[in-house]
């Protein structure tokens, strides 16, 4: 088989690191590209992916997803590289309810968690369909977040996303964030499957609650960090979705290679299983006002889109 690219962002680390290793170690056939903000940490990550699964086929470019113009970037230079055709890409970067000290919003101004979780990867996809060919798999990790329980006491509305990108970072930020990947994975697969005749799939992943992966973030606080995560273990058990980076990461690369999944999409997938999403998340008017409102804040013209008019 010719070899193909997938892009996965925040692939340095957790979830997106697992999901690396998994496809590296299992399927030759692929190129894998780690999309990070950070690129000595990618740079480091690619070497040990490389040392542990013996594929040399993996590399690195640089991705802010906090900056619009480093993802128009990002595009520019992906479509000039020289790495086998694009087939699919992983939307697994994010930013906890914690969010990024001193840095509140992105470079243009929305919300960091939004911005990054939501914002990047709806202007970043959009932008990559257009080098994707007749068929490929584009999935958005989300969460069981994006539908909090009850005892969270959180009162998750969708209004729109001009105000939820103004909005402070915080859990009920980071839940609406997660609920946007949905909406957006749902209106992808939609407009994919009634505007073009591509054979993409989109779907939504919730990988569980992980407590081995970088994503709970208390600088200069080991202390904290260790009993935030241990409540993030204890709260995955309550939940009743624990799970781990390698599990997940081994469910997540399986939905890019395993042929028998080559035609499923529009589906949100609990750690590989096929379930309903939240109510609120069949919304179609609200996935419809994410989209048209992201194009505006993302400044993407419909004409970049493969969309059309
Ligand atoms: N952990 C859980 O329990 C859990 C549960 C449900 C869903 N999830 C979701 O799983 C995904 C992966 O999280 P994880 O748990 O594996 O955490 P993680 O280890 O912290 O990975 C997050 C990744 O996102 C990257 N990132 C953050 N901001 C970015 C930006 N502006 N541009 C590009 N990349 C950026 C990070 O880069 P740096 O290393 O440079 O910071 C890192 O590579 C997230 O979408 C998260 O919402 C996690």
């Amino acid at each position: 088989m010719k070899k193909k690219t997938v892009i996965i962002t925040g692939g340095n680390s957790g979830l997106g690191y697992q999901c690396a290793l998994n496809i590296a170690k299992n399927d030759p056939d692929y190129h894998i590209l780690l999309a990070c903000r950070n690129l000595k940490k990618a740079d480091t990550a690619a070497e040990m992916l490389k040392s542990e699964t013996g594929n040399p086929n993996i590399s690195t470019m640089e991705l802010d997803l906090a900056s619009l113009s480093s993802i128009r970037m990002f595009y520019d230079a992906f479509s000039k590289a020289d790495l086998p055709p694009l087939y699919a890409v992983v939307c697994n970067a994010g930013i906890s309810a914690g969010g990024v000290p001193g840095e509140k919003y992105t470079k243009d101004g929305y919300e960091m968690i939004f911005g990054v979780s939501h914002l990047g990867h709806f202007l970043l996809t959009n932008l990559l369909l257009n080098l994707m060919g007749k068929s490929g798999r584009i999935v958005f990790v989300s969460s069981d977040m994006h539908n909090p329980p009850p005892f969270f006491r959180l009162k998750l509305v969708y209004d729109n996303a001009k105000a939820i990108s103004a909005r402070s970072s915080g859990m009920l930020q980071y839940c609406t964030s997660k609920l946007c990947n949905i909406y957006c994975s749902y209106e992808m697969a939609r407009l994919l499957a009634t505007k073009t005749d591509r054979q993409i799939t989109v779907n939504a992943f919730n990988p569980g609650a992980m407590s081995d992966t970088n994503f709970i973030r208390i600088e200069g606080n080991i202390l904290l960090q260790g009993i935030m995560r241990g409540f993030s273990r204890v709260m995955g058990v309550i939940v009743g979705k624990p799970s781990s980076s390698v599990k997940s990461g081994a469910i997540l690369a399986s939905l890019i290679i395993e042929p028998a999944l080559a035609e499923m999409t529009g589906k949100y997938l609990d750690r590989g299983k096929d379930i309903k999403s939240s109510l609120l998340s069949y919304n179609k008017d609200n996935a419809r006002e994410l989209w048209k409102t992201s194009m505006e804040l993302s400044k993407l013209s419909q004409s970049e889109t493969i969309f059309g008019q």
